[in-house]
């Protein structure tokens, strides 16, 4: 029989009661996380999102309370009325916040009761995520997951009051509107008022926001929900949440102080002192000393070694002299056994000619000195896992890589990126057993600013990734791509070569990374017409397309646009690094799997021949 929760009221958390309430009368409500029967007396671990307490159920004090108390189950939602008392020395439990007290229960309620759960949100690991997926209910009643969304409000509450003290007003975009060019396949909906037309989900509200700029808004922000129909991994879902923003007249430091400054706040919201300004490097100077454009600063950079190698030793090793040879510090792992170094192969990447010298061991039975040399030079210990990356001379230069992307050619990024994806992949495969996550290890700008990222064993390392390259070449439609999207503006001094040289000419487009992880991007746009269409054309995009797709965007552009630019970080990726999760889904309430179905509503469904006829759409056998 469940009771009726009648005019009872709470009085307390469940996280709230102290030794200084002993003797009060309480009133406290939530579920039962674990129950210890003792035969006359009766222990409830009452649970809630403040926290765990303790009730006590005996028989002689209570004897109603005590048969409830029998009876209840985990989760069931419990009523418990009583006086706080202090617990005896033995009991006091010091993991709990409230494990000096305890609740001597003089009423008992049960005001609901629950099946079995297909698993205790008590567990602290659950193996099974698609469960955890299917009863997300259950799932979100986990302390860790409670924490997480703690984290992800706090976040997102101090970018608000941030971005609001800076002068900027948010302001909502639609949901249903055209394509918007991210790099994904767009999320369609059919009208049944127009039949045979669609609206477009939006990647981003990127037009929207610079047509707010042509509207003398001056400073917009948005924590925007985007929609992408794209590959998922784990730092990716079709949709998301952006903390969207641009602004009037702005240079690029402009954008960067902002960013900083709502990053030190949302930060600061959870405890963490993020020291500001971050330091920046140029896209090419990353891909040489990470062989990454997201660098994790939290390990060594590669280091240039071409200079411990004769000609003769490279024409030996059948390494190529012209590209970079680089040695890949992975601190702390130490010498592997042959079996973990073929284990480990799979990891490095080397379609595009990079070649691999990974037992250094050997290669010092022949060539000592050079063995030294680049010990020397990449500051490695006995503690440190040290392997070669080079270029690989007998592979073939196809006509596409030939092609420059920025100052560095095609082979020589395939190399340092073969290097740089290494070292990365390295350290996360060691990392649980050597903590190979140095604190302060790959220094960028001024030494000083670089110190004191560090909250416990965890560090935050920010960095601004410059100049990138405007275009890419995409090998399978053999046409020239917008890095980041085609609203991005070039660098004044490189527009003459937007058709002699594209691969040349540098974006005034930005990213920031932190730990490895893209964590927003953005860009000064184009601001004039004849600019904007000249990108079309350089993208290989008729006028006539052009004014189908942008019509209406290159004719605001001509009603007096300002100079613009801004940014957008992913709010769930920056609440996924401060909660130290590795997935998107455990800072997501309801997340989407990596086949995009939701497991716990069974999304996508089939619809009715009904309802598709309705919107027009005819259904396809299949
Ligand atoms: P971009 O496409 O780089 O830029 O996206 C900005 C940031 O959004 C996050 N993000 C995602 N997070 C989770 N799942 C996804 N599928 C996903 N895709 C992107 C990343 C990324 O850095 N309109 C431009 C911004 C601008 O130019 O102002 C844009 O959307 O953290």
């Amino acid at each position: 029989m469940l009771d009726f929760l009648g005019t009872k009221q709470r009085t307390h958390t469940c996280g709230e009661l102290r030794t200084a309430h002993a003797g009060q009368t309480v009133t406290i409500m939530g579920w039962v996380n674990r129950r210890r029967d003792h035969g006359n007396l009766i222990f409830l671990d009452l649970r809630d999102r403040y926290g765990m307490t303790q009730v006590v159920l005996d028989k002689d004090l209570s004897p109603d309370g005590h048969a409830k108390a029998e009876q209840a189950r985990p989760e069931y939602v419990i009523c418990a009325t009583g006086a706080v008392r202090e617990r005896g020395k033995d009991a006091v439990n010091p993991k709990m916040p409230t494990g000096e007290i305890e609740i001597a229960a003089s009423e008992l309620l049960i005001l609901n009761d629950a099946k079995v759960p297909p698993f205790s949100p008590a567990e602290e690991a659950i193996g099974n995520e698609e469960v955890r997926l299917k009863y997300r209910y259950i799932d979100l009643r986990r302390p860790e997951m409670q924490h997480n969304f703690e984290v992800r409000h706090k976040v997102a509450l101090a970018v608000r009051k941030y971005l609001s003290s800076q002068g900027f007003f948010e302001i909502e975009t639609p949901f249903m509107t055209r394509s918007t060019p991210e790099g994904a396949r767009d999320y369609l909906v059919p009208s049944r008022v127009h039949p045979g037309e669609f609206y477009a989900l939006p990647q981003s509200p990127q037009l929207f926001k610079q047509i707010l700029m042509i509207s003398g808004m001056d400073r917009y922000f948005q924590i925007a929900r985007c929609f992408r129909d794209e590959d998922l991994r784990a730092d990716r879902q079709p949709e998301f949440t952006q903390i969207d923003l641009e602004m009037t007249f702005p240079q690029q430091e402009t954008v960067f102080r902002v960013v900083e400054g709502f990053l030190a706040a949302a930060f600061k919201a959870v405890g963490i002192a993020l020291p500001t300004p971050f330091p920046q490097i140029t896209y090419d100077e990353a891909m040489r000393r990470f062989g990454i454009d997201k660098p994790d600063l939290r390990l060594p950079g590669l280091t240039d070694v071409r200079e411990a190698f004769t000609v003769g030793q490279l024409e030996t090793l059948a390494i190529d002299p012209a590209l970079p040879i680089v040695a890949v510090r992975v601190p702390k792992v130490g010498e592997l056994s042959r079996k973990e170094r073929e284990d480990n192969r799979p990891l490095f990447d080397m379609r595009k000619g990079a070649k691999l010298i990974d037992d250094l061991k050997r290669l010092e039975k022949t060539f000592p000195e050079v063995v030294a040399k680049v010990r020397a030079a990449a500051d490695a210990n006995e503690h440190d896992l040290l392997v070669i990356v080079a270029g690989d001379p007998t592979h073939h230069i196809r006509a596409s890589d030939t092609k420059l992307t920025g100052r560095l050619s095609e082979r020589e990024i395939a190399v340092l990126s073969a290097a740089g994806n290494l070292r990365v992949e390295l350290a996360k495969k060691y990392a649980d057993r050597h903590g190979c996550f140095g604190v302060t290890d790959a220094v960028v700008g001024d030494p000083e600013r670089e110190t004191g990222l560090v909250e416990g064993s965890r560090a935050f390392r920010p960095i601004w990734v410059t100049d990138f390259p405007m275009f890419e070449y995409d090998e399978a439609e053999q046409q020239w791509m917008p890095a980041h999207h085609p609203f991005t503006s070039p660098h004044d001094e490189d527009m003459d070569r937007l058709v002699s040289d594209p691969a040349s000419v540098r974006a005034r487009y930005y990213d920031l990374a932190m730990n490895g992880l893209e964590l927003g991007s953005g860009s000064i746009r184009i601001h004039r017409q004849d600019v904007q269409q000249e990108i079309f054309r350089a993208l290989g995009m008729s006028d006539e397309e052009a004014k189908t797709r942008f019509g209406f965007f290159l004719e605001a552009l001509q009603y007096g646009t300002p100079p613009h630019g801004g940014i957008a970080l992913g709010l769930d990726r920056l609440v996924m690094i401060l909660a130290g999760a590795t997935s998107l889904r455990e800072v997501i309430a309801f997340p989407k799997t990596a086949k995009a179905i939701d497991l716990m509503v069974d999304a996508p469904t089939p619809v009715s021949d009904a309802q598709l006829r309705e919107l027009h759409i005819r259904p396809t056998k299949q």
